[in-house]
């Protein structure tokens, strides 16, 4: 059985994938330190998997734990998660995200290379597209400069991953271009833990409708949609993690000094304002949202094109977004 090292693996898309490469067949070993999650994940993917998975609490910037890593597990591949995603935080704290998603990163190349471990699966972001001139965007789409650090580490991470490769280090990577994920597992075991006050809309629904906030606020309804809010291409975590599974399978395939992108989203556009509205009937439960200003820095509008995943990759998502909508509202249940 391959052994996979997931850093990040006790976070919100790293835990499914985690739980997606155990039925693939793959022994995932997680990384993570903490920083953005609770060991309980470990407990719960055991629940799920009925499997021992192991874990090392650390930070993958820690080279000597990495290599303490190789020496216990023959390494077959990498999943790179770890990173810091809070976009309004990475503004006023842009050193702490360019340290921990740059450093990360150069630290599992180094020790890759070393290692001669060869696959590597990157976490990248739709990000890198700011606001397209042309929808939905394919993976030739332009990407334009960064709106905010967060998302200038993904676009500096992806050109770190193609200069390496140039250079015939050996490896071989595929970044992959997340959309919006939304949903958890369908066992209602792991899910999406935001610390703090949600930034993002899904968790700001269901924390909405559990009570815990008195009321949502769709940022704009003025916008050149068709009922005026921002859209969105939201991706079942489920279907995401799926995604990665066949990207290892892929890389597995290639030649030695192989970099590719593909995008993971279900290649549909659904507005703010249609988000609300499906989460209630889903789950017949009512949302308490208020129009209120547009948000700074806000696209208005992107959907991916998923023609090249789905013909290189043969990944489809086969989640709904009513589907993503219900699990999410019963991981909110029960946390
Ligand atoms: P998450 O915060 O739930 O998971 C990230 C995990 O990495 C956390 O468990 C955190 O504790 C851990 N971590 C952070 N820095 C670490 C380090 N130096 N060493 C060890 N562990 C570390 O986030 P997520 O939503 O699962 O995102 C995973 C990846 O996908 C990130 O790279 C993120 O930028 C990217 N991404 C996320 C989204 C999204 O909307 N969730 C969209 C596009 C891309
Ligand atoms: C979605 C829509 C909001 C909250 C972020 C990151 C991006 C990427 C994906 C990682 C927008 C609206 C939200 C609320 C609202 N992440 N909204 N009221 O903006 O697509 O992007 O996640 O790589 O880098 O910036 O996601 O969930 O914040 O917002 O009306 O309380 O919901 O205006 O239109 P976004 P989001």
């Amino acid at each position: 059985m391959k052994n996979i090292l997931i850093t990040g693996g006790a976070g919100y898309i790293g835990s499914h994938t985690a739980v997606q490469l155990i039925e693939a067949g793959f022994n995932p070993i997680i990384i993570d330190d903490l920083s953005n999650s609770e060991e309980k994940v470990l407990d719960r993917l055991e629940e799920i998997t009925g499997r021992k998975l192991t874990f090392y609490k650390g930070d993958c910037i820690d080279r000597a734990l990495l290599d303490k890593i190789s020496s216990e597990h023959q390494l077959a591949g990498v999943i790179h998660f770890a990173a810091f995603k809070a976009v309004g935080e990475s503004t006023l704290q842009p050193l702490k995200y360019y340290q921990n998603n740059l450093g990360s990163l150069l630290t599992i190349l180094d020790f890759m290379k070393e290692k001669e471990i060869k696959d590597l699966v990157f976490s990248s972001s739709c990000t890198v597209y700011g606001q397209p001139d042309i929808l939905p965007v394919t993976e030739a789409t332009p990407r334009q400069d960064a709106e905010s650090p967060y998302g200038n580490t993904k676009k500096i991470c992806e050109d770190i991953l193609v200069d390496l490769v140039k250079s015939q280090a050996g490896i071989r990577v595929i970044s992959l271009r997340y959309f919006n994920p939304v949903g958890a597992h369908p066992s209602g075991k792991i899910g999406e833990l935001p610390i703090g006050t949600p930034a993002n809309l899904v968790p700001f629904v269901t924390q909405t409708a559990a009570g815990i906030r008195e009321k949502l606020t769709v940022f704009g309804d003025d916008y050149d949609t068709i009922d005026g809010s921002c859209v969105r291409d939201f991706i079942h975590v489920m279907d995401l993690a799926d995604a990665h599974v066949k990207a290892l399978a892929y890389l597995g395939e290639q030649q030695d000094d192989f970099y590719d992108v593909f995008n993971v989203g279900t290649g549909n556009g659904n507005t703010v304002l249609e988000v609300i509205t499906t989460f209630e009937k889903v789950n017949e439960v009512k949302v308490n949202y208020v129009i209120g200003a547009r948000r700074a820095g806000d696209i208005v509008k992107i959907w991916a094109d998923t023609a090249k995943i789905n013909s290189v990759l043969n990944w489809y998502p086969s989640y709904s977004l009513e589907d993503s909508l219900r699990d999410s509202w019963n991981w909110q249940k029960t946390l």
